[in-house]
């Protein structure tokens, strides 16, 4: 059997506009690497590769949190060597805790044999995603474990619905600011008017629709929000010109990804989304803040290198 295995764990986008702290997708890029190290030294320990000063603490960092839950259900006396090279910024809002996460139960799974169903893997992502934010949301986790586009129905029990969609690419702009998932949280209002979740959930069900049937007028129509945009997107300085450029380069819809504050666009080729790029690259360049910007198609998942 295996003794160590790297895992590439792909950014996600969740929200997707419409679908707060339900709907996600996985990119192929940016990534993290995640190689994890069976060991008979009982316990885990963690070791980062990029310099980003994250906690090797297990209980403060999210793959050892991630791992811990996994260990609990294991009777074996192992132990767990965690590396960590982080692709994607904390704090970026295409799912960096999720990522890291995913990418060691994936790793720690599979040096197991696969012993756990993907869902499982999930659920013990989650006790990273609630280490990092204080909130149990499987928006992220899901599509880093399962791939493309998923909807979670429920996270307590976790019911995770896996959505066929026709190819898409994504453009993602993520701006060189940290918007803490927990601060992009707390802005929330505690109550939304029944009106506006009637257009929210409505906006859901179309876009489920849209990537079942590929109808993409469909699809940018439904790519609005109400209820949770609107709050945040003070967080993000030159938020609204940015998506405006995007959809006028092409693109189908698009938004805050996550909690931000990476901005997000889905377009239906390469080509478009890389014109949306340069679109976004202009709007941006003039709040003159430093920013990144990727493309990539929708559909990675976090699997063994
Ligand atoms: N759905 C979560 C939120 C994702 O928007 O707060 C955080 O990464």
């Amino acid at each position: 059997m295996e003794n160590s295995v790297t895992v590439r764990s792909p950014a996600t986008v969740s929200n997707v506009v419409c679908g707060f702290d339900c709907l996600g997708f996985a990119l192929r890029e940016p990534f993290d690497e995640v190689r994890v190290t069976l060991s008979s030294q009982l316990g885990i320990r963690i070791s980062h590769t990029d310099g980003l000063g994250l906690p090797s603490d297990p209980l403060k960092n999210v793959a050892g949190a991630a791992i811990a839950a996994l260990q609990s259900r294991l009777t074996d006396g192992v132990g767990f060597d965690i590396q960590i090279h982080k692709g994607i910024r904390p704090g970026s809002g295409i799912g960096s805790s999720a990522a890291s996460s995913c990418g060691a139960v994936v790793a720690a799974d599979r040096l197991l044999g696969g012993r756990f169903k993907p869902a499982e893997l999930v659920e013990f992502a989650l006790a990273g995603e609630e280490l990092a934010s204080g909130s149990r949301h499987a928006d992220n986790a899901a599509p880093c474990v399962f791939g493309g586009f998923v909807l979670v129905r429920s996270t307590r029990p976790l019911d995770i619905v896996e959505l066929a969609h026709p190819p898409l690419y994504a453009t993602v702009l993520h701006p060189q600011i940290e918007v803490k998932t927990s601060d992009a949280r707390a802005v929330l209002p505690r109550e939304v008017p029944l009106a506006s979740a009637v257009r929210n959930w409505s906006n859901l069900g179309a876009f489920v629709a849209a990537l079942a049937s590929g109808d993409l007028e469909l699809m940018s129509r439904a790519m609005q929000d109400d209820i949770v945009e609107p709050a945040r997107m003070a967080l993000i300085p030159g938020f609204h010109n940015a998506r405006q450029a995007g959809l006028e380069a092409g693109a189908i819809g698009g938004g805050i990804s996550g909690s931000g504050p990476s901005i997000f666009m889905l377009s239906a080729d390469e080509r478009t989304a890389s014109s949306v790029a340069d679109a976004m690259s202009v709007s941006y360049a003039a709040t003159g803040l430093d920013f990144r910007v990727y493309i990539s198609e929708v559909g990675g998942s976090a699997a063994a290198e």
